[in-house]
């Protein structure tokens, strides 16, 4: 399957004082497959921990939403606010350190993007513009998305307390650390994103404005959990589910979010491609791929996310230093024992669409069966 005597995917890299077994994660990936109160099962215990037996290093968790104001997005989805939720992730983590792997719960504030919340049935976001395409079918949803009222500074002290509180649950439940979401087009990418941002205060305008919600996050969540034994990394993209064209204005702004981020206490950063391949987003004008920039302008580890199943293309990446460590979500939903594979030559199973219809949920998902035993 490769030419290689060993993937350099496979070198075990020392990341924030943990020594990960090798350079391969497990992207977030949303599955709709809790409970409708969002308490996780033993049948997402069983998916999540077949990536760690499978010989991911990492595995980072779906989206998981923060609070009972506008942050969850979908329907069964699983939440991490409630003493259930806790208790009901803690062997989930089990089972993944049990196969060897470090542990990071993606949190998630759904903004203008909610298609499904049981707390509200309306949404809120930087500003009121209604969101570009159309809500998605295959977590449930159907039609336009609902225009956004502007969030006020009471509505944005609710989101960020509602982060630090999941951050704090999330330790509870025994996870290594958590990834603050602010791609692809969620709340804090609204924030980011010029055309859904107008704001007029502090949080609109300039880039240092609109990456201050992530940086107070990331602040906030650091204030309340100094050890650095727990990691806080943010998940970035230019495209967003509803829009793959998008990319930001250039390097000078990319550094300027790198740097805030890594200033408010950032342990590492996650450059996703929504919806396109690294390749074609990696890009920048000044010649420096996106993930190799925000390692040189911040000195943090870096994950690259998008098409990274082309193992050539993963090896390329990694030996020309664009980045630490490598996520997958596709290539990994196909093969959940894609590190295995790859150790031993073995050909990777390509990724099927069907497995995500008409719902990305588990019962979906070939041998990932719906189990009601849980
Ligand atoms: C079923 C599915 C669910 C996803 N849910 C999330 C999510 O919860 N959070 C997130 O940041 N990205 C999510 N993504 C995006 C992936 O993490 C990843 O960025 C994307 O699939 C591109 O990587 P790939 O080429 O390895 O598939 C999801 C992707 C898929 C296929």
């Amino acid at each position: 399957m490769t030419d290689f005597a060993v993937h350099p995917a496979l070198e075990p890299v020392t990341l924030i004082g943990a020594k990960l077994a090798n350079r391969l994660a497990v992207a977030p990936m949303t599955r709709v497959s809790a409970r409708e109160d969002g308490t996780p099962t033993g049948a997402m215990a069983r998916y999540y921990s077949a990536f760690a037996s499978g010989g991911f290093g990492l595995v980072i968790t779906e989206g998981t939403y923060t609070d009972t104001q506008y942050s969850q997005g979908y329907f069964f989805q699983p939440g991490i606010v409630t003493e259930s939720h806790v208790k009901a992730w803690r062997p989930i983590v089990e089972s993944i350190h049990a196969g060897g792997a470090y542990a990071v719960m993606q949190l998630m504030h759904a903004g203008a993007l909610s298609q499904g919340n049981r707390f509200r049935t309306d949404t809120a976001g930087p500003s009121a513009v209604p969101p570009k395409g159309q809500m998605m079918p295959e977590y449930g949803g159907s039609g336009p998305w609902p225009t956004p009222r502007a969030m006020n500074d009471d509505d944005i002290e609710t989101a960020i307390q509602g982060f630090v509180a999941a951050a704090l649950n999330a330790r509870r439940a025994g996870f290594d650390g958590v990834e603050v979401h602010a791609a692809n087009g969620y709340l804090l990418d609204q924030f980011l994103t010029n055309y859904t941002n107008l704001r007029c205060d502090a949080y609109g305008g300039s880039v240092p404005n609109r990456i201050r919600l992530t940086s107070q996050v990331v602040q906030r969540i650091r204030a309340e959990i100094p050890d650095e034994g727990f990691w806080i990394g943010v998940r970035l993209s230019q495209t967003k589910v509803n829009d793959f064209q998008y990319r930001w204005a250039g390097s000078d702004d990319a550094r300027v979010v790198f740097t805030s981020l890594a200033d408010a206490g950032a342990d590492y950063l996650h450059v996703a491609s929504e919806g396109r391949d690294w390749i074609e987003t990696a890009r920048l004008d000044d010649g420096d791929t996106i993930t190799a920039l925000a390692k040189k302008v911040t000195g943090l580890p870096v994950i690259a996310n998008g098409g990274m199943h082309d193992m050539t293309q993963a090896a390329r990446l990694l030996e020309e230093g664009h980045a630490d460590v490598l996520s997958l979500g596709r290539g990994a939903l196909a093969n959940p024992d894609l590190p295995n594979r790859v150790a031993c030559g073995q050909e990777l199973e390509i990724f099927d669409h069907a497995m995500l219809q008409p719902r990305a949920s588990l019962d979906n998902a070939g041998t990932w069966r719906r189990d009601t035993s849980a």
